[in-house]
């Protein structure tokens, strides 16, 4: 004879996987939230790796940004020499790493996502999936806080600085980009780089650590004129900081965007509409 097993229960409720009494469609998020981390970094991992197709003149994809070096031959839609800051890639550079502008200053800015605040929920609960949700039974995973590898997470502060900087090359990108060979005029990837790098100030100048730089660690916003201004810019970036997770995916999706627009101008698969 068999006898049925009620589950096992913690505070009353079941403790499998994925358990819970929620009756909404709680796994839409963590679905959606999983694949769209796996698409968009995958998308942007690879191309890092393959270094080609990253300019079309007087474009540049964030990916390739800056060009410090230009491979000597052989990455089809590779910045021109002239372009390039400081010329080819160095002779030492080993041959089994693709020759690829992207392994520089735009490394800052993975640096920069893999430890924001948001984007640590959003993968913890996308590939930790502990827990997947509020109020849902998680994988049993022991939690350490941000210690042992997550150590590394308490260095968000600091990638800040690296993100400010990739910034300034971004918005250099984006106004290099209404000129062509020395004349002024306006394409449809003018407008689609000064999106990208509004986006991403979006999303910058609302980090917690820049919001904390900026006002947050004053203890007093009206004792002197000095934190009166510093309360007028921590108000602006409380707004953006409120919308950080909007602003987290709306730029992560651009960056794409603009990298997937400018390879297929340099692969000559669709042409740019502009006034050059
Ligand atoms: S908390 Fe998200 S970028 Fe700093």
């Amino acid at each position: 004879m068999t006898t049925a097993t009620a589950p096992r229960a913690i505070g009353g409720h079941r403790d499998s996987f994925a358990a819970t009494t929620r009756s909404d469609r709680w796994w839409q998020g963590w679905v959606l939230t999983a694949t769209g981390l796996f698409v968009f970094f995958g998308y942007l991992t690879l191309r890092a790796f393959q270094g080609t197709y990253y300019w079309f003149d007087p474009y540049i994809s964030p990916v390739g940004s800056p060009p410090l070096f230009t491979p000597a031959s052989g990455y089809p839609g590779s910045v021109p020499l002239n372009h390039a800051w400081f010329g080819t890639f160095p002779s030492m550079w080993p041959r089994w790493v693709p020759q690829s502008p992207a392994f520089f200053i735009p490394g800052l800015a993975i640096a920069f996502r893999a430890t924001c605040y948001y984007y640590r929920k959003a993968y913890y609960r996308a590939f930790a999936a502990s827990p997947p949700a509020c109020g849902v039974r998680g994988a049993s995973l022991k939690y350490r806080g941000e210690t042992r590898l997550l150590l590394l997470q308490n260095l968000h502060r600091y990638t800040l600085y690296g993100a400010l900087l990739l910034l300034c090359f971004l918005w250099y990108d984006a106004f290099a980009a209404f000129f062509k060979g020395g004349r002024f005029g306006i394409g449809v990837g003018t407008l689609v780089m000064i999106i990208n790098a509004s986006l991403l100030s979006g999303y910058t100048f609302g980090c917690h650590s820049w919001r904390h730089l900026i006002g947050g660690r004053k203890d007093c916003f009206s004792c002197d004129a000095g934190s009166k201004r510093a309360h007028g810019i921590w108000k602006k970036s409380s707004w953006l900081n409120s919308r950080h997770m909007l602003f987290a995916w709306l730029s992560l999706f651009w960056v794409a965007f603009t990298d997937f627009y400018v390879s297929m101008l340099s692969r000559g698969v669709i042409k740019d509409l502009n006034t050059w």
